[in-house]
């Protein structure tokens, strides 16, 4: 099976053996509320095999040797940018549909709530739909509906093998940032919404950027990318929102005026792991606070 690492830290559903140990492990502490942090650390390259720890917080909960099926070492694939690559050919497009099939059973399995479907900052499938990457010839590169046709087939696919009622959201980048060449645009991702919304999807996480290092990356401020999910709502489905929003009063007016149905916060959660209960308190609700440890709210 292949095995894709993005970075070291990274979870991946990719591999079987890892959703077991979580389903296990984790399950529990993800209905009581409590973060879950099963994270697979790659400990090193050892000649043909990299042993990876599952761990949930400093407990380590499995480990494995996984094998690798790339060019070259991994120390090559950090140091030795570009990497020399292959178009994908019939057989390994219906191999990635089949892991993104993989990947959202495991994920239900494991009792995840919702599936979200990664087709933004530069990942496959938004090479997928920027004509600044896709250079193909098949009817999967040229026109909208052939650079489009990955994701709508794969989230058909999705679709189809997750419970019925279960949220299924797609990340997009709205725009590539690139103004003055021939580029994905926030036009094209309110067409591909639609199209999305009539497939099963039911929320558009609406993100921006990351095709490719020259992108000209505009004020990055306070909820800079709101006015794109403003756009992409004009398609008729529900959107999120991302990037820079840092306040409970910030994200409850943009969906309190309608500016989008979901406000996503990424760094916030980091310097403040606590910050749905803090939110929620600020805003005067009751805050989702484990019950074990409600003498500390
Ligand atoms: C440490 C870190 C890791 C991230 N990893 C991902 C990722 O794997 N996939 C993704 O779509 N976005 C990723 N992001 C981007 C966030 O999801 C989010 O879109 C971005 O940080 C902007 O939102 P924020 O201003 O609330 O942080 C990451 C951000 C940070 C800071």
């Amino acid at each position: 099976m292949p095995v894709f690492a993005i970075g070291l830290g990274d979870t991946t559903f990719q591999q079987d053996v890892l959703v077991s140990s979580v389903s296990s492990n984790a399950t529990g502490y993800l209905n009581s509320t409590q973060p879950v942090t099963a994270t697979i650390q790659a400990k090193g390259y050892q000649g043909e095999s990299i042993p990876v720890e599952l761990r949930k917080g400093d407990e380590i909960i499995d480990t494995q040797t996984i094998q690798p099926e790339i060019p070259n070492s991994l120390q090559d694939i950090t140091f030795q940018l570009p990497l020399e690559t292959e178009g994908l050919d019939a057989e390994g497009i219906e191999d990635i549909k089949q892991n993104f099939v993989d990947a959202a059973i495991r994920a239900v399995d494991v009792g995840f709530d919702i599936i979200e479907l990664h087709a933004a900052h530069g990942y496959l499938l938004h090479e997928f739909l920027s004509p600044v990457t896709n250079t193909r010839e098949d009817e999967y590169g040229g026109s909208f509906e052939n650079r489009t046709r990955l994701v709508k087939e794969i989230v058909a696919d999705v679709r189809d093998v997750i419970p019925e009622g279960m949220p299924l959201f797609v990340r997009v980048s709205a725009t590539d940032w690139f103004p003055d060449r021939e580029s994905w645009t926030v036009e094209d991702s309110t067409e591909l919404a639609g199209e999305l919304q009539s497939l099963g999807v039911d929320l558009v996480d609406v993100s921006a950027g990351a095709i490719h290092p020259d992108q000209q990356v505009p004020s990055t401020g306070p909820h800079y990318q709101v006015p794109y999910a403003e756009q992409v709502a004009e398609s008729g489905i529900p959107v999120g929102t991302v990037g820079a929003i840092t306040t409970p009063e910030g994200a409850d007016e943009i969906i309190r005026n309608g500016r989008a149905d979901l406000a996503i916060l990424g760094r916030e959660h980091l310097r403040d792991p606590y910050f749905a209960v803090h939110a929620a308190q600020e805003l005067g609700r009751d805050g989702p606070v484990p019950r074990q440890y409600h003498r500390a709210f």
